[in-house]
């Protein structure tokens, strides 16, 4: 078994609170956190059952859940182990009725998402006209998917984004006006169409 360093064993005995742990690569920050929860469950007497260790990845979830089953045994199935993607969407899952969410949810993948975009923008009306989709529409649907994913990490949805907008129209030119203001309508009707149909994207889950 590794023997942890006086600054990982201050972190895994820790118990007081929050705690963050900042470190590069490969400086043993997972081994900390596998040592943490050993030590929560074996000393501290915490059902594993109360906690959640949530990952990036699929690959880092399930190497997590090995060394947990080697550090605890059979205690380590009470743990719960997930990836970050994995684990929001089984909690918009849980709450789709709350979240307007009807029936089946499902996330869309980038392709069928970027299809979802051009048929939005496509059925649009009046039709965009400052952001124009000639020649192509496709070439208009990766800068708006990333608008509305970039919004979406700030928590902002298209009502707030407009009012925002609204707020700051006096600053900005009057084109990067008229183009935000169909980013955002764009945005709207995106979401409008996406909902009864229980689809989500990535950054829904974000
Ligand atoms: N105190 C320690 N003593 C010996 N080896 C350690 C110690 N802490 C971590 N390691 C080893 O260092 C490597 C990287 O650790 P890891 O926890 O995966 O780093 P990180 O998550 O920060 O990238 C692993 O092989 C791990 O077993
Ligand atoms: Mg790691």
């Amino acid at each position: 078994m590794m023997v942890p360093t006086d600054e990982q064993r201050r972190c895994i005995e820790y118990t007081d609170g929050p705690l963050i742990i900042v470190a590069g690569a490969g400086t043993g920050k997972t081994t900390t956190l596998i040592e943490k929860i050993v030590h929560l469950v074996n000393k501290k007497c915490v059902h594993p059952s109360r906690i959640l260790a949530v990952t990036y990845t699929v690959k880092a979830a399930g190497e997590m859940e090995n060394k947990l089953r080697e550090r605890l045994g059979d205690k380590a199935c009470g743990v719960f182990v997930d990836n970050f993607h994995s684990f929001c969407f089984m909690v918009v899952s849980e709450h789709r009725a709350t979240l307007g969410l009807s029936g089946e949810i499902r996330i869309m993948e980038d392709t069928e998402k970027s299809v979802f975009m051009a048929d939005v923008i496509r059925a649009l009306s009046p039709p965009l006209q400052v952001l124009s989709t000639f020649p192509r529409v496709y070439d208009r649907v990766g800068q708006l998917c990333g608008f509305i994913g970039k919004a979406k990490s700030y928590l902002f949805g298209p009502d707030e984004l407009a009012q925002r907008l609204e707020e700051t129209k006096d600053r900005l030119e009057k084109k990067e006006y008229l183009e935000l203001a169909e980013a955002i309508r764009v945005f709207l009707e995106y979401e409008k169409r996406k909902k009864p149909l229980g689809l989500l994207d990535f950054g829904d889950l974000e």
